[in-house]
């Protein structure tokens, strides 16, 4: 199974259809004990008085497949997780029975359970402009006597390239998760719609044989041509429209995903569709051996060669499930950050100008520290954008969410995330996760580190006119001018975490920061000290950091070869640190 975690929840908001009332009220027993809150819609309701965008809200749809596609429409633009109960009868989408309701939230407060992102269908036109979970059907209308002719006619182009004139009853242009409704009956293929981000042509009741239904990705753009009135409905009639004759219509992969929450409690996929199409390829209930050991592999571990093992089964190392809980912590945050990218509007500047945070900053945090705090109630929390919360077991983590806010605000691709876990004040543990090039480097100190599970080491170059080195905050320009002429280049790049994973892993061969807060550097610092690198101050002494202290520090990472030569210039005239 694959998927990032979710992290949440502050509060359900659940959209509830007629004759609900049995699995409301198991809802609000279970929201009372656990202390979260409740606000229910009936379906069809908005919810902008009761969602607050600052809160980890999880929808919950009761009803059937129906109220699954309404709340779609309501959660995914806010990019809001959704789980689905069903009380309807055949659900493909709405996969929780509500005698499992209470275990399945329990699965997902604890952060146990999945998201998957679903890939969704965009359609504009004259008089139409919606998205769907499920499909785009152009149809024919029925004529007004019976034994009149029953086809349309559309010219479909796939960006420039025409692909042909359909004639038939229609088209369906379906999702994945589309793709087991209409479109299977016309003979459309079934996708695996985990991860799966394409969109699929399939022609109704053609009368060309040779026809076969296509699959696109989700940025070609379908133009459709209609040569007939054709009736234009998006997810079984959320959206409807009568087209004219020679109306063109644009059909391509929706800019959000929806985010559908799944849980041990659903059927499996292909369990699902043995059930509900009475496929007789498998035994529905009894899978090989093999399949259920795969199964039961979590999903960052499944996602991840060499990333560590399910915490429940990895025995009582705390620094081993530390880098399990925090890779999916810090993929989890990565998403709604891949998402925000290149979309900041609103920037929030703090000490000056350069020092600023977006609402991504506060999002990413949220979903950190409740993972973090979900199973670790008892370590304390340090981290960049929340005030400290002391822990009482010797075990602190320290967090930034989002290293690199200028990039990100910018929309610069080079920003990460960092989360180092520090054991009696010594950094023991740390991920560095880059959200668009989705490079997750790791490690535990003293056992070394990875790039995405591969072992990563410093490079061994010991000349200062071979060497590539990275500047951080340099506010000067002492170090680049310095070293610009002595060295093969000096890159200015803005996340201090990532600029020490690049030395981990041999692509700089030092890295200097002026000043650094603790969180900017102390997840990359284990990770580069596992790969082999020195680290002190600006005076050689062995770099440290002390979270009671309000200090910044300086930083000078090298592969170990070139560090007193760097060493020797810095003494030379780099200006002190700000205290
Ligand atoms: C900053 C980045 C930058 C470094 C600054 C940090 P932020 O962190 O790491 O590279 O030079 O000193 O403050 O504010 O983007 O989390
Ligand atoms: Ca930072
Ligand atoms: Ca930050």
């Amino acid at each position: 199974m694959q998927g990032r975690r979710l992290a949440t929840t502050d509060e359900i908001i659940a959209i509830v259809s007629p004759d609900s009332d049995d699995v409301v009220t198991q809802l609000t027993a279970w929201t009372d004990d656990r202390g979260v809150d409740l606000s229910t819609v009936d379906v069809g309701d908005d919810i902008d008085d009761v969602y607050d965008e600052n809160r980890a809200t999880l929808g919950v749809t009761i009803g059937g497949d129906g109220t699954f596609l309404e709340g779609i429409k309501t959660f995914a633009p806010r990019n809001v997780p959704q789980l689905g109960v069903n009380t309807g009868t055949l659900s493909f989408l709405a996969r929780v029975e509500p005698e499992d309701l209470e275990a399945a939230l329990d699965e997902v407060i604890r952060g146990r359970a999945a998201v998957d992102s679903r890939q969704q269908v965009a359609v504009e036109g004259p008089g139409i402009d919606a998205t769907g979970i499920n499909d785009v059907m152009i149809e024919h209308v029925p004529p007004e006597n019976p034994i009149d002719r029953k086809i349309t006619r559309l010219d479909v182009y796939a960006d420039d390239e025409y692909v042909g004139e359909f004639e038939g009853t229609g088209l369906a242009v379906s999702t994945p998760t589309g793709s087991t409704g209409v479109s299977l009956s016309a003979n459309g293929p079934i996708h695996y719609p985990v991860n799966n981000h394409t969109l699929q042509l399939v022609p109704l009741h053609t009368h060309q044989l040779g026809v076969r239904p296509i699959v696109v990705s989700p940025s070609t753009e379908l133009r459709i041509f209609t040569k007939g009135p054709a009736s234009l409905l998006v997810d079984g009639g959320r959206a409807h429209r009568i087209l004219e004759t020679g109306e063109e219509i644009l059909v391509t992969g929706a800019a959000r995903l929806a985010h559908v929450v799944r849980t041990s409690y659903d059927d499996h996929f292909f369990t699902a569709i043995s059930k509900k199409l009475g496929w007789d390829i498998r035994d529905v209930d009894d899978p090989p051996i093999s399949a259920i050991s795969s199964a039961s592999v979590p999903d960052s571990a499944a996602a991840r060669p060499g990333s560590p093992i399910d915490p429940d089964t990895a025995g009582s190392d705390t620094l081993e499930r530390a880098l399990t809980i925090a890779t999916e912590a810090a993929e989890a945050a990565g998403e709604p950050l891949r998402e925000l990218h290149g979309q900041v509007e609103s920037i929030a500047v703090k000490s000056d100008k350069s020092d600023i945070v977006t609402e991504a900053d506060h999002q990413a945090n949220r979903i950190i520290t409740t993972v973090i705090d979900n199973e670790f109630p008892e370590h304390g929390i340090v981290s960049e954008e929340q005030p400290r919360r002391k822990g009482e077991d010797g075990y602190t983590w320290v967090v930034d969410p989002l290293d690199g806010t200028g990039n990100f605000a910018h929309g610069n691709p080079n920003y990460s995330i960092s989360i180092a876990l520090l054991e009696d004040g010594t950094p023991a543990m740390g991920v560095v996760y880059v959200p668009e090039t989705d490079e997750l480097f790791s490690a535990i100190a003293g056992q070394g580190a990875c790039k995405d599970g591969e072992p990563i080491e410093t490079t061994d170059r010991d000349r200062l006119d071979e060497s590539m080195l990275i500047s951080g905050y340099d506010p000067d320009g002492t170090f680049l001018s310095h070293f610009y002429q002595e060295s093969r280049g000096v890159r200015r790049l803005g996340s201090a975490a990532l600029n020490l994973c690049y030395l981990a892993s041999g692509s700089a061969d030092a890295t200097w920061e002026h000043d650094t807060n603790p969180w900017d550097v102390a997840g990359g610092l284990v990770i580069a000290r596992a790969a082999g690198a020195t680290i002190t101050d600006e005076r050689g002494e062995p770099f440290d950091f002390d979270l009671d202290a309000d200090g910044r520090t300086a930083l000078l990472g090298s592969n170990g070869s070139l560090h007193p030569a760097l060493l020797d210039h810095l003494e030379d005239g780099l200006p002190t640190p700000v205290q």
